[in-house]
């Protein structure tokens, strides 16, 4: 079974692209199952007034979910929408957000389907230095009883904390794959128990900034300013964060970056 995983779609403009770019990523590459992270998908004049400046719609996530892609995960921006809209996107089926939430949070942490026959779980964990009422992963992960190969979208802010769970989860699940920070790791080994790890798959955005947004936006950071500035994304061309995995028998076998 082939697996496409796509990095956190940045911005509407980097969604429209994506969904332009799946036939041909799907005649190159065949995958059997796609996931994408879209939790910032939702930014500028796309979205309604909510609590963050990203987020989803279910305007923006439906033409992904036409265009092929079969799990959407998310993180720290899951509920970045207004309530009419996160209600929303949390009641589709093949909508997660991390895993580990307090029960009260709006949506559901993984899905299990059916590829090539066999039984698929995908599932959102979130350690709490990326999504801070996060609960421990492991306090939950104990606690799921998760069908057939599973594939892990790990929302976590620190590489270690990233080496942790994956190295923790080593052979119990083909994939942990790293989510949030954006920009992409070189590092994307299969440890020895045939999991596949990547720190973090990069993001599906606009390049020319950081993280999908512009410099100086950190740069307002650095002179203590917060994040008020923001509001357009980074100046430069999209680009694809995104791997490739081979998996049998709930294992990975191959993975490739690809861009
Ligand atoms: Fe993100
Ligand atoms: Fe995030």
């Amino acid at each position: 079974m082939r697996l496409l995983f796509i990095g956190d779609i940045v911005g509407p403009a980097a969604g429209e692209w994506l969904i332009e770019r799946l036939p041909e990523l799907r005649s190159t590459y065949r995958p059997d199952l796609i996931v994408a992270n879209a939790e910032n998908i939702a930014f500028g004049t796309a979205r309604t007034n909510g609590p963050g400046l990203f987020g989803m719609t279910i305007a923006l996530i439906e033409p992904l979910l036409d265009a092929g892609v079969d799990v959407i995960t998310s993180g720290n921006h899951a509920w970045d929408t207004d309530e009419a809209d996160t209600l929303a996107v949390h009641a589709h089926p093949r909508v997660l957000r991390p895993v580990n939430m307090p029960d009260d949070v709006p949506g559901k942490g993984w899905v299990t389907i059916e590829v090539l026959g066999e039984r698929v779980s995908v599932v959102n964990l979130a350690t709490p230095d990326a999504v801070a009422t996060a609960r421990p992963p492991r306090d939950v992960w104990t606690t799921l009883e998760l069908p057939g190969t599973v594939i892990v979208d790990l929302h976590a802010e620190s590489v270690i904390q990233k080496h942790i769970v994956a190295n923790g989860l080593d052979g119990e699940v083909a994939a942990v794959l790293g989510t949030h920070t954006h920009e992409a790791s070189l590092f994307t080994p299969i440890l020895q128990r045939g999991t596949a790890f990547v720190p973090e798959v990069g993001m599906t955005g606009h390049s020319g900034g950081a993280q999908g947004m512009p410099g100086d936006v950190f740069r307002a950071l650095w002179n203590g300013d917060g994040w008020g500035g923001l509001t357009t994304l980074a100046p430069g061309p999209l680009v694809l964060g995104a791997v490739v995995l081979d998996i049998e028998d709930g294992r990975t076998t191959a993975i490739e970056r690809i861009h």
